[in-house]
């Protein structure tokens, strides 16, 4: 009589364990492969964005910034950002990465997915409608929330 009972809630907690999964994002693989933005150094320690970043781009969000800063459903956005050690001319190690999605169901958060990881690629848990968003909606907001531009490639 127990055993369907335990069977029926194996399968529900692994069914919730791959909803979960599905809708948590992961760093998109070979975003290293992208477009790829001039090095960044913000030596500013009391800037979020201390530290050196590259800015990556995939195809459809390349066009974005060439079409000035409008993006299709489905671009990405990628930032690397790496530690300062010593010298600001050398990266240090890789402590975050951050993704913008072109997601038309992400309506809270102006159509776009936001997410922040650390290193190792597990969610920095940060909230995107009032961290992430909150920031881009008051820097970018007649940019389609993309705070960056074309002028931030050199080779786009
Ligand atoms: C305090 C303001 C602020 C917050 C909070 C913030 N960002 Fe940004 N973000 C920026 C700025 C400024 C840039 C542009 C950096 C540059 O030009 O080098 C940027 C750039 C980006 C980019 C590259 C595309 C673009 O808009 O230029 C992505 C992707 C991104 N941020 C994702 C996120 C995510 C995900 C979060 C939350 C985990 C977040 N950001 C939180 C200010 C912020």
């Amino acid at each position: 009589m127990k055993l369907p009972v335990i069977l029926t809630c194996v399968l529900f907690l692994s069914l919730a364990a791959a909803a979960t999964e599905a809708s948590s994002p992961v760093p998109p693989k070979g975003y290293s492969a992208w477009k790829k933005s001039d090095r960044k150094v913000v030596t500013d320690k009391n800037s979020l964005f201390y530290g050196i970043h590259y800015i990556y781009a995939d195809k459809k969000a390349q066009r974005g910034y060439l079409d000035g800063n409008k993006f299709a459903e489905g671009s990405r956005i990628v930032v690397e950002f790496f530690t300062i050690k010593d010298n600001p001319a050398v990266d240090g190690p890789k402590n975050m990465i951050v993704l913008m999605q072109k997601d038309k169901r992400q309506m809270a958060t102006g159509g776009w997915l936001f997410a922040g990881f650390g290193a190792d690629g597990k969610s920095s848990g940060l909230d995107p409608a009032t961290t992430c968003f909150g920031c881009h909606k008051q820097e970018a907001a007649q940019r389609d929330f993309v705070i960056s531009t074309r002028k931030d490639f050199k080779s786009l």
